[in-house]
């Protein structure tokens, strides 16, 4: 039985406030779109009944659909959190038949590969962050570079950089799959259910078929390139070319039929034979803009387990109450996340932000400023350093290094929060510890995607798990395997995460560059936090939004351990970034006084919409309390 529960009292109140999207101003690069208002539902269940808003964000994963309120979900045993209400039910319901984090994980895949194909599915990639009561263990399920990947893979022929869209859309943009094959490495070793039974409510749905969501319809409303895909067009348009509208049951019946081949052979059925064949030749023979993914990729692939990148995290004394020491897990490299919200983190300790509460329910233009320098420092590390660690050296031969103590402290000394301190004219990367080769940094480019589900059973295992298929549609390539059955999966558009330039103007080579069977660089960010001493779980979460994860995740973060606030309380905060440009804020939320404030400092500050997909899940006295984002159609349950 779900158990809706109540929202807890908040430790320093905040209203959950409902986003609204008016008209919003958007960065040079993007094209403005007016955008109506947005009514807020309170029913967590019923996302989306109001009207839809419609946003061309820069360096957004998805377009903003609508805003419900959310009221957090609090429970005693274990909870389920996930971006889509149908998924997270299939989660539930293998918690309740005895199932453990990583079965509910697994079934909750599979139904948003159905429900929320736009953003993550067994055509992708994905980072599992476990704890099993004991041990922290981070698996990598990252897509890697076809062997035939070349660093000019994302150039034109005169050598520069492709326009972002013209690289996705076809087979050039894609890696290899590897979130199947993660998900099967984690239930060999922690599953407790049947493999084969984390397939049923998928392949139950996609037989019976599913109501298109607000969300889902709005997003097919805006897209372009998917209908050039005659497979995809005639699964998600009608006769006339037209996108399906909200409540329109879709049904899936060869996405069914491929997960009763994986239900029976597990990842072996998507890296031989018909699927195999299948998924290669979509890809190499995409008419204007072929791959070269083949099925030696597919079969060569191998997902890892890696050692979690964890950093303690001491609280003083201030608005969260007593001092406290946590401890962070994230994934290491080839993410970037773990290592940017450990260095935001961080630097803010030997900030004055440290001690600055919320004012007036949102952070103030002082603590503004002085994330938004400790997060283009953190960017500007990520840019000089972080790529895929089979092919790149760690500074000093070791991650940590880019969090150690003493190096976040010398930094922190470039950020000038005396009053109305001013924005550093250039945030340059640091020199955390001697590399093999000296790296070009990577320029800031468009990144995309992705989906949030975070879990905790009965047994006393936790997982954070963000999955992608990277932009909003993928490559726009829908795999069938032509056995006369409509409909099918999406492949990602992955090989778009790595820089697209292998060099700077001089020649030096980019650490993220492409190179056969590297994984390209990710922002996914899941995060487990701990109590240092006790080593119990206090949360898990994380965040869709490409390089913006980094930002919402560190949001959610500070929120609850530096503010008090439960889960749903700092979701709901407005979210704010910097990629190492401008300012960005959450359009309508901070006041008129606290943007000049900013611009005084020097900030250019540019007001857009930040759709984050946050979904958390904290450890309470009597149980769990998860929360999910108001922004999209998350939902949390459990019992
Ligand atoms: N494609 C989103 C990410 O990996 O950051």
């Amino acid at each position: 039985m779900a158990f809706l529960g109540t929202p807890r009292s908040p430790a320093s109140p905040q209203s959950p406030v409902p986003v609204g999207f008016g008209r919003i101003r958007l960065l040079a690069l993007a094209t403005a779109l007016a955008v109506g208002g947005c009514a807020a539902p309170t029913t967590p269940q019923a996302p989306g009944s109001a009207g839809f808003a419609r946003v061309a964000a820069p360096l957004s994963p998805e377009a903003a659909s609508t805003s419900v309120a959310k009221p957090g979900w609090a429970t005693k045993t274990y909870a389920v959190a996930a971006a889509n209400p149908l998924a997270t039910e299939a989660g539930r319901q293998m918690l309740q038949a005895g199932g453990s984090a990583v079965d509910a994980a697994i079934a909750i895949q599979m139904v948003l590969t159905l429900v929320e194909p736009q953003s993550s599915g067994i055509g992708g990639g994905a980072f599992l962050l476990h704890f099993d009561g004991r041990r922290t263990q981070a698996f990598d399920g990252r897509e890697t570079a076809p062997a035939a990947a070349t660093p000019a893979l994302l150039q034109a022929a005169d050598g520069k950089p492709l326009p972002f869209r013209e690289a996705v859309v076809g087979g050039r943009s894609v890696g290899v799959p590897g979130t199947v094959q993660m998900l099967e490495l984690a239930h060999r070793q922690h599953g407790r259910l049947p493999w084969a039974r984390l397939f049923e409510p998928a392949i139950a749905l996609a037989t019976q078929g599913f109501d298109v969501s607000p969300r889902m319809a709005t997003l097919l409303a805006q897209e372009t390139a998917l209908k050039k895909d005659p497979v995809a067009a005639a699964y998600f348009y009608d006769a006339q070319v037209q996108p399906w509208p909200v409540g329109h049951r879709l049904r899936n019946p060869e996405l069914a039929a491929v997960l009763q081949e994986v239900a029976r052979h597990g990842s072996a059925a998507m890296a031989t034979g018909g699927l195999a064949q299948a998924i290669a030749d979509k890809v190499q023979q995409h008419p204007t803009n072929p791959g070269t993914l083949s099925v030696q990729d597919l079969a060569a692939y191998r997902a890892v387990v890696r050692e979690p990148l964890c950093f303690d995290y001491p609280v003083s004394d201030g608005p969260a109450g007593a001092a406290h020491n946590y401890s962070l897990c994230g994934m290491p490299p080839p993410s970037s996340g773990a290592i940017a919200i450990g260095q935001i983190l961080g630097l803010l300790r030997h900030t004055p932000a440290a001690a600055q509460a919320l004012q007036d329910g949102v952070p103030s233009a002082d603590w503004l400023h002085q994330y938004t320098e400790a997060a283009r420092l953190a960017f500007a590390d990520r840019a000089q350093f972080v790529a895929d660690p089979a092919f790149v050296q760690a500074p000093g031969g070791d991650w940590g290094s880019l969090l150690a103590p003493d190096y976040l402290a010398h930094r922190a000394k470039l950020i000038d929060s005396s009053s109305m301190g001013e924005r550093m004219k250039t945030a340059p990367a640091g020199n955390p510890g001697d590399v093999r080769l000296a790296y070009a940094p990577m320029a800031e480019q468009e990144e995309y995607g992705t989906s949030h589900i975070s879990v905790v059973d009965a047994y006393g295992s936790a997982l954070a798990m963000t999955t992608t298929i990277e932009d909003g549609w993928g490559s726009r390539l829908m795999v069938n395997r032509g056995l006369g059955l409509g409909g099918g999966f999406l492949l990602n558009n992955e090989m778009t995460d790595f820089s697209f330039s292998p060099a700077d103007a001089a020649g030096h080579p980019i650490a993220n560059r492409v190179e056969p069977g590297k994984r390209p660089r990710s922002s996914m960010s899941p995060t487990l936090v701990f109590d240092k001493a006790s080593g119990q779980l206090v949360l898990s979460g994380g965040s869709p939004g490409g390089a913006l994860i980094i930002h919402f995740t560190a949001k959610t973060l500070y929120g609850v351990l530096n503010w008090g606030l439960n889960t749903q309380q700092a979701i709901n905060l407005p979210n704010f970034a910097s990629l190492g440009g401008p300012t960005l804020l959450e359009a309508h939320r901070f006041d008129a006084a606290a943007i000049q404030s900013l611009k005084a400092r020097g900030h250019e500050v540019v007001e857009v919409a930040l759709p984050s997909g946050l979904q958390a899940i904290q450890r309470t006295p009597t149980g769990y309390f998860g929360g999910a984002d108001p922004r999209r159609e998350g939902l949390v349950l459990g019992d």
